[in-house]
C-alpha cells in the first residue's frame, strides 16, 4: 500500500476483505494513482452547479458517496461545496473505507470547517432505502461501469422519490486510445481489436448484475431523464500526454489492464495480444505516446416545483 497521503500510515492496518467479488476489488495504489488525473479531468461547471443547489437549501448538507474507495470523491468535493457538511461513505472494502475515514479528518468544507463523516462497510446490492434516508446529494465516482442497468434504475428511482440531487462523475464510456504529441488519435487495427475485446469484458458481472461497462453514461442519462430530472453531462476524458513521466506508471497499468481483459476474453489470441502490449509499452516508455480514456460527469437535479418556476 502506498502511504503518501497518510499522517501515520504505520498505525493503520489494511484489513483484507476476502469475500468480495475479485473484479470489484480495487487496490489503494490504483485508486491513489488515478486521483490526480481524476481531479484534473472532472467538470468544475457541474461541481459548481451542485454547490449552488446545496447552497440554496438549509444545511447541514448531507452527502452520500457510493463506492467511495479511499475517499477521492470526498477529497475533491468537500472543499468545493458549501458547509456544514455531513458525509456518509459506503464501500464493501473495509481497508479502503479505513483509509477514507483516516484522511477525512484533515479535510475542510467550502467554509473552512471540519466535516462530519460516517462510514458504512456493506455491499451496494440490493439498493438500501435506509442508506438513502436523510441525504441531499447522492454522489458516486468511477462506479457505474460496474453496476447493472436494473441496479442503476432502482437507485435513480429511489433518489427521485426523495427529490435528491445526483452527481455521478467519471463514468467510463468504453473509449480509450493512444495519442501523438499533437493530441491526435493514433489507433491502429490492433488497438481497435484489443479495445473491442476489452469492452466486451467490461460487461461481465462485478457482483451487481451484468455490468454496464462503457454503456454507463448513455444508460444513466436516459434513466435520469425518465424520472423527469434536469440532467447535464460533461465529457471528462483523461488525457495523459506523451512523456508525462509522473503519469507513466498509470499509463503502463492501463495498458496491462486492457491486455489482461482482452486475454481473458480471447485466450487463443495470446501471441498477438502480447506483441501489441510489448509494442505499446515500449512506445510509452520512449515518451512517444499519450493516452486518452473517455468519461462522462453527470449532474441531475430534481424538477422545479411550480412555486419555484
Ligand atoms: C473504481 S473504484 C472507485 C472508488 C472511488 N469512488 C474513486 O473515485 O476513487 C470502485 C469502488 O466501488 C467499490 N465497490 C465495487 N463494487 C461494490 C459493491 N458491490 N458494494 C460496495 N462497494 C463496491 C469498490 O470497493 C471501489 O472502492
Amino acid at each position: 500500500m502506498s502511504s503518501q497521503h497518510l499522517d501515520s500510515p504505520s498505525a493503520l492496518d489494511y484489513p483484507q476483505a476476502p469475500s468480495l467479488t475479485p473484479q470489484a476489488v480495487f487496490t489503494p495504489d490504483w485508486l491513489e494513482g488515478r486521483e490526480a488525473l481524476d481531479a484534473r479531468s472532472r467538470s468544475h461547471t457541474l461541481t459548481g452547479l451542485a454547490a449552488d443547489w446545496l447552497a440554496s437549501r438549509a444545511g447541514p448538507h448531507r452527502i452520500l458517496d457510493l463506492g467511495c474507495g479511499t475517499g477521492s470523491n470526498l477529497r475533491f468535493l468537500a472543499p468545493r461545496l458549501p458547509g456544514p457538511q455531513h458525509w456518509r461513505l459506503i464501500d464493501h472494502d473495509p481497508g479502503l473505507l479505513a483509509l477514507a475515514r483516516h484522511q477525512a479528518a484533515r479535510l475542510r468544507d467550502g467554509g473552512g470547517e471540519r466535516l462530519s463523516v460516517e462510514t458504512c462497510c456493506r455491499d451496494l446490492a440490493p439498493v438500501d432505502h435506509a442508506l438513502l434516508d436523510n441525504v441531499d446529494l447522492v454522489a458516486a465516482s468511477a462506479l457505474f461501469d460496474l453496476v447493472s442497468r436494473s441496479w442503476a434504475e432502482i437507485l435513480i428511482r429511489t433518489c427521485a422519490k426523495r427529490r435528491q440531487a445526483m452527481l455521478f462523475t467519471l463514468s467510463v464510456d468504453g473509449d480509450w486510445g493512444f495519442l501523438n504529441a499533437d493530441g491526435e488519435r493514433l489507433d491502429d487495427g490492433e488497438d481497435t481489436a484489443v479495445r473491442t475485446l476489452f469492452q466486451t469484458h467490461q460487461l461481465r458481472d462485478k457482483g451487481l448484475g451484468q455490468a454496464l461497462g462503457g454503456e454507463a453514461p448513455a444508460v444513466l442519462t436516459t434513466l435520469l431523464k425518465d424520472v423527469g430530472y434536469r440532467a447535464q453531462g460533461a465529457a471528462t476524458p483523461w488525457y495523459l500526454s506523451p512523456g508525462e513521466d509522473e503519469m507513466l506508471p498509470l499509463a503502463k497499468t492501463l495498458v496491462d489492464g486492457w491486455f489482461a481483459a482482452a486475454l481473458d476474453q480471447a485466450p487463443s489470441e495470446k501471441g498477438r495480444l502480447l506483441r501489441w502490449r510489448e509494442r505499446r509499452l515500449a512506445e510509452l516508455e520512449r515518451g512517444e505516446l499519450g493516452i486518452t480514456v473517455g468519461h462522462l460527469d453527470l449532474l441531475a437535479l430534481p424538477p422545479l416545483t411550480e412555486e419555484a418556476q
